[in-house]
């Protein structure tokens, strides 16, 4: 399957600019929105560009999605329990329509993208007015024109993911912490993973379109920025503008930004140009999430994943030698098919080496069209549970250890708001990505600023601001 990368012309972008003034001026467009967001960063952030390009067609937000006239669900088709979240939920919503005929209901994004969903769509969910696949998000415009002119719904899939565009208007959730994407895709096929299947191949943004975003995020008062994509070690592979991962954040942290984070980074492309650059550069925050997925060698085989266990500690070791308070994050997959207990052991025993500050732990999940669908070996469901409960402990136990190990260390913390139970605490994140909570006076949100931890929760620091 070769999917062939589709730059999307600025003449196209300026037709869907021209469909945006044709909803605008239109007599019964509708008038709020409410979009629901399942799934990862990079779903977070399409979002944000589906509310610019609602913005541009004079929609505002509706508080609560019974109320919007048009609801928009942006999903997600990583596990079975996101599809099946995503399809409740917009199942609930028709009956909230047949209270309000005239409400649009949207369904885009990552679970639109596959393969036999459009069809399923048009016979199973009668009730949706617009469909639309990750390749054609910035078509929205169009589809909504067409929605409001034409009686018959609007399902648009089209086969090939893999576009590429610029331009689109960006309404941000978060002033402070803002996303930039730099590479769309995935070329890796992880053989338990739909990603690049409705992702389409891997495709860099040019390095100077990433930088003059960044500088309007610095002059609009941003203090951190993360760069997002499946990948990002292997940004710029797929281009001919010479620049790699490591030289683009050279450039993003000269733009005046405070903090970089990026993720995700795969383990097997991680140079050492990378980590030499985060060893030197004060402005990227040592923090790196790390995916692993399994300590077994032949798992990580079955997985396609291209590195051995060992290869992944000697990366570890390196990164650490290099940045010695470098925090470190994971995924994990456990009951992936034919993993026996010892090989699930072989993950605790990687988890208890590494020490992670934290991790995500996932039960195995059979994605049709994926390699490991079709693997034999399903691991009894009790068994997987059972198997995911004893390495969530495990990692709780280490997250509480290396957490009561900061007593007294001062970390630098981005303020970002009061904390939800008690209104004098300030809360925000280390330059670990790890959650702290203070007391402190509101002057302070929105600046990084030195805190002395003085004691620790499950998965947060307490400390007190210390005077400069
Ligand atoms: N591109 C990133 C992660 C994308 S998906 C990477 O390569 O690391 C986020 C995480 O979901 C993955 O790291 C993996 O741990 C998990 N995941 C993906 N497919 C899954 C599946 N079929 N079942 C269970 N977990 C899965
Ligand atoms: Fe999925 Fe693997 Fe690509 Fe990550 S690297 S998105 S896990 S295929
Ligand atoms: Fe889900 Fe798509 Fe992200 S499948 S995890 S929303 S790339």
């Amino acid at each position: 399957m070769r999917e062939e990368i589709r730059k999307i012309s600025q003449e196209e972008m300026l037709l869907q600019q021209s469909f945006a003034q044709k909803v605008k001026d239109h007599p019964n467009r509708p008038q709020t929105y409410y979009i629901v967001t399942y799934g990862c960063q990079m779903n977070a952030h399409d979002s944000e560009k589906l509310a610019g390009m609602l913005r541009q067609m004079g929609l505002t937000p509706a508080a609560d999605r019974r109320e919007a006239d048009f609801v928009l669900h942006n999903t997600c088709c990583i596990r079975d329990n996101a599809e099946r979240k995503a399809l409740g939920n917009v199942t609930w919503l028709k009956e909230v329509k047949k209270d309000r005929p005239g409400m649009l209901i949207g369904v885009c994004g990552c679970m639109i993208q596959q393969p036999v969903m459009a069809e399923k769509l048009l016979k199973q969910y009668p009730f949706i007015d617009i469909a639309f696949g990750t390749g054609n998000l910035y078509r929205l415009p169009e589809y909504l024109y067409e929605a409001l002119t034409q009686k018959e719904r609007i399902i648009r899939v089209d086969a090939n993911a893999s576009t590429l565009f610029e331009g689109l208007p960006v309404c941000r959730e978060n002033s402070l912490k803002s996303y930039i994407t730099v590479m769309y895709g995935c070329n890796n096929f992880c053989s338990y993973c739909i990603v690049p299947y409705v992702r389409g191949r891997e495709r860099s943004r040019a390095a100077d379109d990433i930088v003059r975003e960044a500088e309007s995020l610095v002059a609009a008062g941003a203090k951190e920025i993360m760069l997002l994509g499946q990948n990002v070690n292997s940004y710029g592979t797929d281009s001919e503008n010479g620049v790699s991962f490591a030289q683009l954040l050279r450039r993003v942290s000269k733009t005046g930004i405070e903090r970089i984070r990026f993720m995700t980074s795969h383990p097997k492309d991680l140079s050492d140009a990378l980590i030499d650059e985060m060893a030197v550069n004060p402005v990227i925050a040592p923090h790196l999430h790390l995916p692993v997925q399994a300590g077994s060698n032949r798992i990580l085989q079955m997985m396609n994943r291209r590195y051995t266990r060992e290869h992944y500690l000697e990366k570890v070791r390196k990164l650490r030698s290099a940045i010695p308070h470098l925090g470190l994050t994971t995924d994990l997959i456990v009951a992936f098919p034919g993993e026996t207990e010892e090989e699930f052991l072989e993950t605790v025993s990687l988890v208890e080496e590494v020490r992670y500050d934290s991790a995500y732990t996932f039960i195995y999940s059979p994605r049709k069209g994926t390699r490991a669908a079709e693997m034999p070996g399903r691991i009894d469901p009790e068994v997987a549970s059972e198997r995911i409960e004893r390495l969530i402990a495990v990692q709780e136990r280490i997250t509480g250890e290396i957490l009561s190990g900061m007593n007294g260390q001062t970390v630098h913390v981005l303020v970002e708001g009061t904390s939800r139970r008690r209104a004098t605490q300030l809360t925000g994140k280390s330059e670990r990505n790890i959650n702290v909570n203070f007391n402190g006076s509101e002057c302070d949100i929105g600046k990084i600023i030195p805190v002395r931890i003085t004691g620790a929760g499950s998965n947060t620091l307490r400390g007190e601001k210390e005077e400069e």
